[in-house]
């Protein structure tokens, strides 16, 4: 029986690499984005026999009729992806970075729980392992300077992700955390610096579908961000402050 899989942010970059790999094994997807234009032409290009859905993450209702429309068709899905992320730079001494704050946790952290919900019952009633996962970030480890609101919301996912991976157990349902380094996106296309262990968008998705099939609880893909992140944890802040105060920012106004 082939997979069924449901990908947010399916319209670009990571998400359209894994709606590619996922198509390649035979799997049927659920495709979201808000741009209906580049899903259709992702659509086109899998064979034209997935489900595509315009909407935005941050809008529960548009995602409880997607996920209603989704199992009515193919039934419960094996695996849901909450993978649309947007990230800008942005500094709390700016009050007109405050708008692209709040869009940036809508989306990041509050559409990852939007996109989960509506599918938690139909999973929960069927048969077989399933798997709720969320793309968070290496971002969200520690605080890093100029992405106040990006590296929050990272950090958000990865706690949230986790209270949630706690709740789903009895239930069958593994939660698979994915903190990416640097892949090759448009997200990262307009980065100013070195971006250390890059990875091409679809070596990036054959890795975090291996992490997927496997159940892994958390993984930091490539595993040299992996060593990294550790380490980063490790820091104390004197020194992690000494280290990063002057490290390279994200540019604002991108949202
Ligand atoms: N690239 C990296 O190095 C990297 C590293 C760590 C984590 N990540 C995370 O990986 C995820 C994917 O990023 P990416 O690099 O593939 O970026 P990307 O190419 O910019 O893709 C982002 C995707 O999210 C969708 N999206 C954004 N806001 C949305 C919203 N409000 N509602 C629905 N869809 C929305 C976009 O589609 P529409 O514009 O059509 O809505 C697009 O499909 C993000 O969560 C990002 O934070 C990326």
């Amino acid at each position: 029986m082939s997979l069924k899989v449901f990908i947010t942010g399916a319209s670009s970059g990571i998400g359209e690499a894994l709606a590619v790999h996922y198509a390649a094994e035979g799997a049927t997807l659920g495709l979201a984005a808000r741009r209906p234009a580049a899903l259709d032409d992702l659509n086109r290009r899998l064979g034209g026999r997935h489900a595509c859905y315009a909407l935005d993450v941050s809008d529960a209702a548009a995602l409880h009729d997607a996920a209603t429309d989704f199992i009515a068709r193919f039934g419960a899905p094996d695996i849901v992806i909450a993978n649309a992320g947007v990230s800008a730079g942005t500094l709390t001494e700016y009050e007109a970075d405050l708008a692209a704050f709040r869009r940036i946790l809508d989306t990041n952290v509050y559409g990852m729980a939007a996109t989960f919900s509506p599918f938690i019952p139909a999973m929960k009633a069927a048969r077989g392992e399933r798997r709720l996962v969320g793309i968070a970030s290496v971002a969200g480890i520690r605080g890093l300077p100029g992405a106040e609101a990006y590296s929050a919301s990272k950090a958000a996912a990865i706690t949230y992700l986790e209270s949630l991976r706690l709740e789903m157990r009895p239930y069958g349902i593994r939660v698979v955390t994915i903190a990416p380094g640097y892949i090759e996106t448009p997200m990262t296309a307009v980065n100013p610096y070195r971006m250390p262990f890059l990875l091409p968008a679809a070596e990036a998705a054959r890795r975090f579908a291996r992490a997927i099939r496997r159940g892994s609880s958390y993984a930091v893909i490539p595993w040299q961000m992996g060593v990294v992140a550790k380490l980063l944890r490790m820091l104390p802040n004197a020194l992690y402050d000494r280290l990063f105060a002057g490290a390279p920012r994200k540019p604002r106004g991108l949202l």
